[in-house]
């Protein structure tokens, strides 16, 4: 079976289908995550945090995002993968285009995902000009979450706001084909989904985005500490693992998640 493209996924947003992204890291949730109709899978570097006990994403390396998404692709057929790029390991050019041309054809990923606005667009052409497809990740990046000084809400202020969306907008006109959107408030997301082409995934987003993203062990109630407000313990309410990502599926295809307490 071939797997999902980007045309299918082009097509999800055109015709107003919500998209059902989760991380994972291993094979047998991404069998499982695929069985239940999620159709994208980000092997994200919140595995240094939910795998590997670390305090943040930061130490994460690309032979780690490698490893796990090899695992990832063997557990799976259809799905489409997206591997994120590592804390300083897009740089500059030259690096970013040899860790990105790793993480596909040694991991098998189909799309990259860098964190930052307008001022990685020159990298994102020079990615995407190579045939790398790239995903762009704006609002809270957790890769600075040094300089952000900690997980907080962003792109509150008009500046910010109109920052953000000047961000999208570069982005796109330099080649991303997909941009996540992270903890920001639920209009803003709005005006950033209609503005671009392409798909826009939030997570802490509001659902008017294209598709929704969870940490895969966030959704199943196993956060170490306090769970972000805009998820949700999908286990709790079903009881078993398959049936708390099937409504997960379920509840991102029809609009009920996120509702507007999980947002901002
Ligand atoms: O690393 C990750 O899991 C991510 C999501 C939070 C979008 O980037």
């Amino acid at each position: 079976m071939s797997r999902l493209n980007l045309t299918h996924i082009r097509k999800m947003k055109a015709e107003q289908n919500k998209i059902a992204m989760l991380t994972a890291y291993d094979a047998s949730f991404s069998h499982l995550l695929e069985q239940s109709g999620v159709d994208v899978i980000l092997v994200g570097d919140s595995l240094g945090m939910v795998i590997q006990g670390q305090e943040s994403t930061l130490p994460v390396t690309v032979d780690d995002i490698i490893y796990h998404t090899r695992n990832v692709i063997r557990g799976s057929e259809s799905v489409f993968v997206i591997a994120d790029m590592p804390f300083m390991s897009y740089s500059n050019n030259e690096q970013a285009i040899s860790n990105a041309a790793r993480l596909m054809a040694e991991g098998g990923a189909q799309m990259v995902k860098l964190e930052g606005g307008a001022v990685i667009a020159d990298t994102v052409k020079q990615l995407t000009e190579r045939g790398i497809p790239v995903c762009a990740h704006l609002g809270l990046l957790p890769q600075s979450v040094h300089r952000l000084g900690g997980y907080r809400v962003q792109g509150r202020e008009t500046e910010a706001a109109q920052q953000l969306i000047a961000d999208a907008k570069a982005l796109q006109a330099a080649g991303a084909d997909m941009i996540v959107l992270e903890c920001i408030p639920a209009p803003l997301a709005k005006q950033v989904t209609e503005t671009v082409d392409v798909p826009v995934i939030g997570i802490g987003a509001g659902n008017d985005c294209d598709g929704q993203v969870l940490v895969l062990y966030d959704m199943l109630g196993l956060t170490i500490g306090k769970r972000p407000r805009f998820s949700h313990d999908f286990l709790l309410d079903t009881g078993a693992i398959p049936a708390a990502i099937t409504k997960y599926v379920q509840d991102v295809k029809s609009g009920q998640f996120p509702t507007l307490e999980q947002q901002y």
